[in-house]
């Protein structure tokens, strides 16, 4: 038996990944480039040659459909190391799962990572990376630490360590709930239904190049604005297909952020496939600001989190 534990750490992106290139596996139809977090994290466990293929997940084993994506990731790996070995994989996350908070992005970076070691495959971070991204396109960058970016057929790639800009980010939590519709569902319905999606396509791209041009900058005021206007068009463009993922608390969140910033605070919001709302700011203005957002009703708790590390075995 072989057992390899890898810890990875969810992202945040700043410019968003929403819909797939057409005819291939899941490459992304727009780039984006994400903040790897600090202080949330999810832990995994692949333990080759046991009687079959498990999953544990926060502590109750999965079964059936739900296993789907991971099974075929481990297929993925077992086809590249000539293995026909089951796994058992045990995986923990310390930071709500399927909400939101990118717990897919962090999981299948770390399943990527130990399931590869575990079948003794020697690859290289890139291409652990996109074994996760086939998974799960955003995983591909949680391989990675700092800001991170992923361009439609390319491997996912680091643009600056994690601590090239005073930047910090809090999440806003405002529920516990699993959400009712995945990513990949909803940028599939986006793709189907809306009539935004070919402006979405033609716009994400050229927002994506002026956000990455101000984080190399270290402009943080523009980095928040082109953060904050990348995620209102994905979701305006989610929105006329009937994807909707704010709740009430986004909206009253959103609209907070904005009065704080006509009051002269830097602070800028980014929401995704989930209602909570992920704030952009500084490191000195991020206690008072944490402090300040957790008075908004509808909000459990504040959590802070600045730019982290990659994935690695422990
Ligand atoms: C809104 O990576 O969860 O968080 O590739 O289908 O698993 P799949 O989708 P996923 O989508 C993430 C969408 C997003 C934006 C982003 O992280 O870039």
């Amino acid at each position: 038996m072989n057992a390899v534990t890898a810890v990875a750490h969810p992202n945040i992106a700043l410019s968003k990944y929403w819909g797939k290139a057409p005819g291939l596996q899941n490459v992304p139809a727009v780039p984006s480039l994400s903040v790897t977090l600090l202080g949330l994290q999810t832990r995994t466990t692949v333990e080759v040659g046991v009687a079959r293929d498990r999953l544990v997940l926060n502590g109750t084993e999965v079964e059936g459909a739900a296993t789907a994506r991971v099974i075929a990731l481990l297929d993925a790996v077992r086809v590249r190391a000539g293995s026909t070995l089951p796994a058992s994989v045990t995986t923990q996350n310390d930071f709500p799962t399927a909400s939101g908070l990118a717990s897919s992005a962090s999981g299948f970076a770390a399943l990527a990572l130990a399931a590869s070691r575990a079948y003794g495959l020697d690859c290289d971070a890139g291409e652990v990376s996109n074994l996760a991204r086939v998974a799960s396109a955003s995983a591909a960058r949680s391989l990675f630490g700092g800001f991170v970016e992923l361009v439609p057929g390319e491997a996912a790639r680091v643009v600056a360590p994690p601590d090239h800009m005073d930047l910090e980010l809090l999440v806003c939590v405002t529920t516990e709930a699993e959400k009712e519709l995945s990513s990949r569902d909803g940028m599939n319905l986006t793709r189907e239904a809306s009539p935004y999606y070919g402006t979405w396509l033609t716009e994400a791209p050229r927002i994506h190049a002026e956000l990455r041009a101000a984080v190399l900058a270290k402009d943080l005021p523009r980095v928040g604005e082109l953060a904050e206007k990348i995620a209102l068009a994905m979701h305006a463009s989610a929105f006329a297909a009937g994807v909707i993922y704010f709740s009430g608390v986004t909206t009253l969140l959103y609209q907070h952020v904005r009065r704080l910033r006509a009051r002269g605070v830097g602070a800028w919001a980014t929401a995704d496939a989930g209602p909570h709302l992920k704030v952009i700011t500084s490191a000195k203005d991020a206690a008072t600001l944490a402090a300040d957002l957790l008075q908004v009703p509808g909000v459990l708790r504040v959590l802070r989190a600045k730019p982290g590390k990659g994935a690695s075995i422990i």
